[in-house]
């Protein structure tokens, strides 16, 4: 009998890249937790693999969203100096570099961020900023940054940081992003600032389709002006939804392993992103939170197509087209786009 050819993931480690979703908090080596924890006291279990319990999902975990959300618990009360906030930062950019990563928006959630020392946002977003740059220039990766606010705070945090993101459209800020636990709360409160910032000059993301039914997509397209959905895996329980997304050629941030860790799928193997491709959304591939999730951007491309059965040639399209859903400059993006397809010899 002939057996299917599977390439290693060495095959999808080679590939140039693009991330759309990637969170900052969710992206901490653990042994920069260890260090960090050393370095300002906080105390964490002495066994590493207890620590790796509270902050990364566990095979023998029950897979919900509410496990998943409880990670960023105790991710949280790592963010105690400007330079624990620069190094998580310079890291994240230096691991999507090792990942071949060409072009990756990164969002971070300020106020999150903030919290446990009581920063102002607008150094917290400076930090974040100054060693992006740097990374970035460096390691050759092209970054935007992202500004998430949770669903759970106040509309007014919301808009505080709408208008920092604002400030620093100059500085590679590029969206803003709703996000948190969308099962509970909804995105109603949050409409007007989303639509001011896009009036401003931000893009817009917003997670959606998720934890929540396809009306939460639709939601996000006609009342918040959403270019593109932070997974939108469900927005196949409603074919007019899928139309409207179609119609609008709306991206769909779609994050494999995070989707099975979180509940939306009950197994990897029966996730829906080749049915959303079939139905005509603008399909990309993405990682989430890769340090919680314990995966790479070349481990959800294998995922795709080893355990989903997507064609190497779709996938190669699937990269351009996340290029193309870019929050970068028209320019940069045709640049980009022009060197993925030299290097996908496309
Ligand atoms: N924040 C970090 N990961 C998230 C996810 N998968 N959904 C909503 N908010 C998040
Ligand atoms: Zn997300």
């Amino acid at each position: 009998m002939a057996e299917r050819v599977t390439a290693s993931l060495n095959t999808y480690r080679a590939l140039p890249k693009v991330e759309l979703h990637r969170h900052l908090e969710g992206s901490l080596r653990l042994d920069t937790m260890v260090d960090i924890a050393q370095k300002h006291g906080i105390e964490i279990p002495e066994d590493v693999l207890r620590l790796s319990t509270m902050v990364q999902v566990q095979e023998e975990d029950k897979f919900t969203f509410q496990n998943f959300l409880s990670k960023f618990n105790t991710l949280r009360l790592f963010y105690r100096s400007p330079d624990v906030i620069h190094r998580i930062t310079r890291e994240a950019i230096e691991d999507a570099a090792k990942d071949n990563i060409r072009y990756m928006e990164l969002r971070f959630t300020p106020v999150a961020l903030s919290r446990a020392e009581r920063f102002p946002l607008h150094d917290v977003i400076d930090w974040v900023i100054t060693s992006t740059k740097e990374a970035s220039e460096k390691s050759g990766v092209i970054v935007r940054l992202i500004a998430s606010v949770n669903r759970h705070e106040s509309a007014d945090l919301a808009e505080q940081v709408a208008w920092l993101a604002i400030e620093h459209l100059t500085d590679g800020m590029v969206a803003l992003d709703l996000a948190g636990n969308e099962a509970e709360y909804p995105s109603e409160p949050f409409y007007g600032i989303f639509k001011e910032a896009k009036q401003s000059g931000l893009h817009v993301t917003i997670h959606a389709g998720e934890w929540g039914p396809a009306k939460h997509v639709k939601e996000a397209i006609e009342e918040i002006g959403a270019e593109r959905i932070g997974h939108g895996v469900r927005t196949l329980e409603d074919k007019g939804i899928v139309d409207l997304a179609r119609e609008h050629g709306t991206a769909m941030e779609v994050c494999i392993t995070s989707n099975y860790q979180s509940g939306v799928v009950q197994s990897l193997d029966t996730h829906p992103l080749m049915d959303m491709l079939n139905a005509g959304l603008n399909v990309t591939i993405n990682t989430d939170d890769p340090s919680i999730s314990r995966i790479t951007l070349s481990h959800e491309y294998y995922t795709a197509c080893e355990d989903l059965q997507m064609s190497h040639s779709i996938l190669r399209e699937r990269i351009v087209a996340a290029a193309q859903a870019g929050f970068l400059a028209e320019s940069e993006k045709e640049k980009l786009v022009e060197q993925l397809k030299k290097d996908l010899k496309m």
